[in-house]
């Protein structure tokens, strides 16, 4: 029989020591802080966890395990229908579509209620010559964008150098003005994931003209979250600025692998895809996503 019930960091660790990785380490301690940690047992035997964060007003599924010796029994099903019954808000969970259990995780969130929504490209940097290639562009273009961006007065700051009316800028901003798809507000506020000594804003004369932020799952990877310029400078490349000094930073980090993540597929989106990311790429996939909102009538 499987039973759900709430547990803590000390049982995720105890329960599933020599199948914990850096990445669901980091994943528990940040249900500890905030989320939940779910744990499934089979007879009395740990068998699986979920591991969730409060994010965006809802909650999002960070993990799900199964140890293999218990696969394809229901474990998952039962974790996620728990989380599922007892959120006090919505539950989405997101992966990218080549994910090798993606195949699973659409069966079993499609089975439970879950709707499916638009997903976002994908494009990984992860090749052993990412940082050679980057050099060789920006020795090649990007500097000489980046140069003629300064004169023209755009200066790019960090997350942590960046001044307060900076960051009320962006806070204040309606959505429409960065052409965004998602209000990304959530992104910098006290506790949020994004990692702000390699998240940069750009301004002219102390007014916000792009931003791109990042986080850092664990030492060696930067993921980017999101990237734009404000609706008026849209196409004049002072998001390369924000780019170029993000990744440099990210750089002098230790990054060795980068992860961008574009809901857009708009001009300036495919702009910027064919003229810089495709310069590190390696990778390209797409993510999708599902969410749970219990006070909506199609869920099961
Ligand atoms: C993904 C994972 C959590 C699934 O756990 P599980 O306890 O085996 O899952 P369940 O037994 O609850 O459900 C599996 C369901 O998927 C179905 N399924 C299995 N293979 C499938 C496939 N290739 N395509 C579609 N459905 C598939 C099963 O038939 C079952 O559905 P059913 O009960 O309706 O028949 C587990 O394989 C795991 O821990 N993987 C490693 C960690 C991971 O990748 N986690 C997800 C990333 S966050």
């Amino acid at each position: 029989m499987i039973t759900v019930e709430k547990g803590n960091k000390e049982l995720y660790f105890l329960h599933f020591v020599g199948y914990t990785t850096v990445f669901t380490d980091r994943c528990a301690n940040d249900a500890a802080s905030g989320g939940r940690i779910l744990l499934a047992y089979i007879d009395g035997f740990p068998a699986g966890y979920l591991l969730t964060v409060c994010e965006r007003g809802g909650e999002g599924i960070r993990h799900i395990f199964t140890k293999p010796e218990f696969r394809g029994q229901g474990v998952m099903q039962a974790l996620v229908r728990y989380a599922a019954e007892t959120t006090e808000t919505f539950l989405a969970v997101g992966m990218s579509e080549a994910h090798a259990f993606a195949p699973v995780m659409e069966h079993v969130f499609g089975k439970l209620g879950f709707r499916r929504r638009v997903g976002r490209n994908i494009y990984r940097c992860d090749s052993e010559d990412i940082w050679e290639r980057w050099d060789e562009f920006m020795a090649k273009t990007g500097n000489r964008l980046c140069d003629t961006l300064r004169r023209q007065g755009y200066n790019a700051i960090t997350l942590t150098d960046a001044p307060e009316s900076l960051i009320q800028q962006f806070r204040r901003a309606p959505v429409s003005e960065y052409r965004c798809e998602q209000n990304h507000r959530h992104l910098i506020l006290p506790g949020a994931e994004i990692t702000p000594e390699i998240s940069v804003m750009c301004e002219l004369k102390g007014r916000l003209a792009a931003y791109v932020f990042a986080y850092m799952p664990d030492s060696i990877s930067a993921i980017y979250k999101t990237l734009s310029s404000s609706a008026a400078l849209q196409g004049g490349g002072v998001i390369f600025l924000a780019i170029a000094g993000s990744l440099q930073r990210a750089r002098e980090h230790g990054v060795k692998r980068l992860v961008f993540t574009m809901e857009s597929v708009g001009k300036s989106a495919n702009a910027f895809r064919e003229k810089v990311l495709s310069v590190i790429v390696s990778k390209q996939s797409r993510s999708v996503s599902f969410i749970y909102e219990p006070d909506k009538k199609d869920n099961a």
